[in-house]
């Protein structure tokens, strides 16, 4: 496939660090993406941990530039940026909109136990971090696999 692009960004979080407030916030992201990016040919995964957001997305040039410039105007997070962009051969998560992959999951996989422990996901290398996001999502060994998966 040619002309594909995959970005990785990372913004903070502007809402309440709060377990309901994020939780219903993703939900209402997810629904909207699920429509946009399916509409658009988008694929990715969103990471929330500790106020901040990451997010992988996958697509045609002009459709992933459409799409970042809208979650750019979104005012649930700001300083947006973009960590690494370039041009790919296929999708790693030619299945899913808008996947989710909750903190504890990459936690676990990059530190070991550690729960409860900060982690700046954003410090992850950027050239790690959708191959991690796409074995997580794909490792039915992974306990609770499926409980991290929204609406995937
Ligand atoms: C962290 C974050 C990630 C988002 N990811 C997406 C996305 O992948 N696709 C999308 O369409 N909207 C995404 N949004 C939502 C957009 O900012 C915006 O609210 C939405 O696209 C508006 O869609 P609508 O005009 O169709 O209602 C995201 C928002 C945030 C805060």
């Amino acid at each position: 496939m040619s002309n594909l692009e995959r970005v990785i960004y990372r913004s903070r979080a502007t809402l309440l660090p709060d377990a309901e407030v994020i939780g219903g916030a993703i939900d209402d992201i997810a629904e909207a993406a699920r429509a946009n990016n399916a509409r658009d040919a988008i694929t990715g995964v969103l990471v929330y941990s500790d106020g901040v957001f990451m997010q992988v997305l996958e697509g045609r040039p002009p459709a992933l530039d459409a799409t970042l410039a809208r979650i750019g105007k979104d005012r649930r997070h700001k300083d947006l940026h973009v960590l690494r962009r370039e041009t790919v051969s296929g999708r790693m998560f030619p299945d899913t909109p808008l996947a989710f992959v909750s903190s504890a999951m990459v936690r676990e996989a990059t530190m070991g136990s550690g729960r409860g422990i900060s982690m700046d996901i954003g410090r992850l290398p950027t050239e790690i971090f959708a191959p991690l996001l796409r074995t997580l999502l794909t490792t039915p060994s992974v306990p609770n696999v499926t409980g991290m998966l929204r609406r995937a």
